[in-house]
């Protein structure tokens, strides 16, 4: 019934095989995998661990919510981004004092995740450069973890030239540890200081040198004076257009699942109002791709 449906079908079909790791592993079975996808389906790769027969491998049904992102990145959004390859910065970056302490910010990094996830289901092949954060690894996007600003800036730099879209959401450190202590630090009598040194700026450096009809998002968040530093932010790092949001406001900042941010360009201003950070992605990509095909 399943096979004969299936070869009548014209959608895009997901195929999750889940069985015991040595038939997985089979190379049989493989071959008829491979044989799928050069028709066109889409395998999910089985998880590996404790089986239901008892063996341990790979052959495990993924987790039901992987499954679901599977089937979201296929039939959940129209596919305005296909073709497109989106970079998207996300979380904060530590900086290490010594071998157990770091400075580091409050990033949750839930607004650079929703942005990767919402352009991954637009169809973009997306890479995520992500520092440390509480969250899962978005299904059907690369992500490269970095540690500290120096990590993340040889990760973007890297990349930077082969992509159309950059959105910098990342909370990178402007400053580290000038010595980094080899050794624990241990207390003594009286106050102590670290003396700090500038890290790279990765947005200024992407701006300086952004590739032919590269389109460069940056973030910036403030306490005050918002929309006169975003509109110096945008200028001095010469970015085509800044997501800017002022902490102090209700609904804003980094740790909750809702945004308030204003979109600034050169030529324009757009508050979008009290949304989930899901929600403000999208309308980011929005703008992103109404200017850009402009
Ligand atoms: N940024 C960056 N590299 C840095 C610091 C910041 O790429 N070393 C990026 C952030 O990812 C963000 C933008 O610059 O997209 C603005 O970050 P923000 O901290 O608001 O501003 P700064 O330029 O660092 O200025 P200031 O801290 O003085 O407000």
């Amino acid at each position: 019934m399943l096979t004969t449906t299936i070869l009548a079908c014209k959608c895009p079909i997901l195929v999750s095989p889940a069985m015991n790791t040595r038939m997985y592993t089979n190379s049989i079975v493989q071959e008829n995998l491979d044989k799928l996808r050069r028709h066109g389906y889409t395998v999910i790769e089985p998880a590996s661990g404790y089986l239901a027969c008892g063996d341990t491998g790979a052959g495990k049904m993924p987790e039901p919510e992987l499954l679901l992102q599977a089937v979201l990145k296929e039939v959940a959004y129209e596919k305005d981004m296909k073709g497109l390859k989106v970079l998207v910065t996300a979380g904060p970056t530590q900086e290490s004092i010594d071998p157990v302490r770091y400075i580091t910010n409050h990033s949750s990094g839930k607004m650079g995740y929703a942005l990767a996830i919402n352009a991954m289901r637009r169809g973009a092949e997306v890479t995520l450069v992500s520092g440390q954060t509480a969250l899962e690894a978005p299904y059907g996007v690369k992500v490269v973890p970095v540690v500290s600003a120096k990590d993340m800036f040889e990760a973007v730099t890297e990349r930077a030239g082969e992509q159309d879209i950059i959105i910098k959401a990342a909370a990178v450190a402007d400053y580290r540890p000038a010595n980094v202590a080899s050794d624990k630090i241990k207390k003594s009598e009286g106050d102590m200081s670290i003396a700090l040194e500038r890290t790279d700026d990765i947005l200024k450096y992407l701006g300086e040198h952004k590739a032919e009809g590269q389109f460069l998002c940056g973030f910036c968040m403030e306490t005050k004076d918002m929309l006169e530093n975003a509109g110096k932010k945008l200028r001095a790092k010469h970015v085509d257009m800044i997501v800017a949001n002022n902490v102090k406001v209700a609904g804003a900042g980094f740790a909750g699942n809702t945004n308030v941010v204003t979109l600034v360009a050169e030529d324009m201003s757009k508050e979008l109002g009290l949304l989930s950070k899901d929600e403000t992605a999208a309308q980011i990509l929005d703008e992103i791709m109404r200017r850009k095909n402009r």
